[in-house]
C-alpha cells in the first residue's frame, strides 16, 4: 500500500527535507581538493543536529555514518573515510535525516575541482534524467512512467542504467512503497495519487550497467570501473503535478 500524507504531513516533510536540503547545499560548498569525506560527514550531522533532526542513515542496517559519499566509480553507499579527494574526482553526497518522525532524502553529485569533459556530462545527464523523471510525476501518472523517463534520457546519451538499486516512498519511514526503479515501461506500476511522497534517485554509470558491493558490505561500485553519478530528490505528489521538498536553490532569509 502506497500511503497518502495528509496536508499537514507534507508540511512535516517540507521542514525535513528543507533541512536536508540546505545541508546539503552547504556540503556541496565545502567540496574541495584535500577535504575528506568523513569532514564532510561530521559538517552534516553536526548540521542536521543544530536543525534538531537525526542522521536518518546512521544505524540503518548497520549504517555507520551520516552521509553516503561515494567517489568516481562509486555507485552508491560509499563510507566516508579519510581518503583527501582529488582534482578530477566526481563524489556523490546523499544525505537523509530524520525530523519529528518524518525522514527527508536527497543526494547530488559534485566535481571536486576540474573534472573530465566525460564526467562533466555524466553529471548533466544525469540530472537532467531526474529532472526528466520529477516532470512525469502527477496524479494517474503510474511508478513505472518514472523509471522510464530516466531510462530514455540516460540511454539516448550512451550510458547505462543501475537496476539493483530503486527510488522509494519515503514518509514516517525512510524507505516505503512503493519501489521506483530508474527503468520501466510507460503505463506500468502503481497509480500516483496526490499526497504520495517519493524519493527519486537515479544511477548512472558511463559503461556498463553492472555493480558489485565491495566487501565493506555497503560500497556498491561498478563492476568495470567506470564513473557514475547519482541524483536523488524527495518529491510530493500534488493535485496538478508535485511539489520537489529538497530544492536547494530557495533563497534563505535572515532571521532579524
Ligand atoms: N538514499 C539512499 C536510499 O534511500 C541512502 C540509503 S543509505 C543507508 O536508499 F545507509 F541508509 F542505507
Ligand atoms: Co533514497
Amino acid at each position: 500500500m502506497i500511503t497518502c500524507r495528509s496536508a499537514a504531513e507534507i508540511e512535516r516533510l517540507a521542514q525535513v527535507n528543507g533541512l536536508v536540503a540546505q545541508v546539503l547545499r552547504e556540503l556541496m560548498g565545502a567540496v574541495a581538493v584535500g577535504v575528506t569525506t568523513r569532514q564532510l560527514d561530521a559538517l552534516a550531522e553536526r548540521r542536521l543536529r543544530e536543525g534538531r533532526a537525526e542522521p536518518a542513515f546512521k544505524g540503518y542496517h548497520g549504517y555507520p555514518a551520516t552521509i553516503c559519499a561515494s567517489v568516481n566509480e562509486q555507485v552508491i553507499h560509499g563510507i566516508p573515510n579519510d581518503r583527501p579527494l582529488q582534482e578530477g574526482d566526481i563524489l556523490s553526497i546523499d544525505l537523509g535525516g530524520k525530523l519529528e518522525g518524518y525522514f527527508g532524502d536527497s543526494a547530488v553529485t559534485v566535481p571536486v575541482g576540474r573534472v573530465s569533459a566525460d564526467a562533466d556530462r555524466l553529471l548533466t545527464v544525469t540530472q537532467a534524467a531526474l529532472e526528466r523523471a520529477i516532470a512525469v510525476v502527477r496524479p494517474g501518472a503510474r511508478v513505472h512512467d518514472i523509471g522510464a523517463a530516466v531510462q530514455q534520457h540516460v540511454e539516448a546519451h550512451g550510458y547505462a542504467v543501475v537496476r539493483e538499486f530503486v527510488g522509494h516512498g519515503i514518509g514516517t519511514a525512510l524507505h516505503e512503497e512503493p519501489q521506483i526503479p530508474n527503468y520501466g515501461t510507460p503505463g506500468r506500476g502503481s497509480r500516483l495519487a496526490a499526497g504520495m511522497v517519493l524519493a527519486i534517485e537515479p544511477m548512472v554509470n558511463i559503461g556498463k550497467a553492472a555493480v558489485k558491493v565491495l566487501s565493506d558490505g555497503w560500497t556498491a561500485v561498478t563492476k568495470d570501473g567506470s564513473l557514475s553519478a547519482h541524483f536523488e530528490h524527495t518529491v510530493a505528489v500534488t493535485e496538478t503535478g508535485c511539489r520537489i521538498l529538497t530544492l536547494r536553490d530557495q533563497v534563505v532569509t535572515e532571521a532579524v
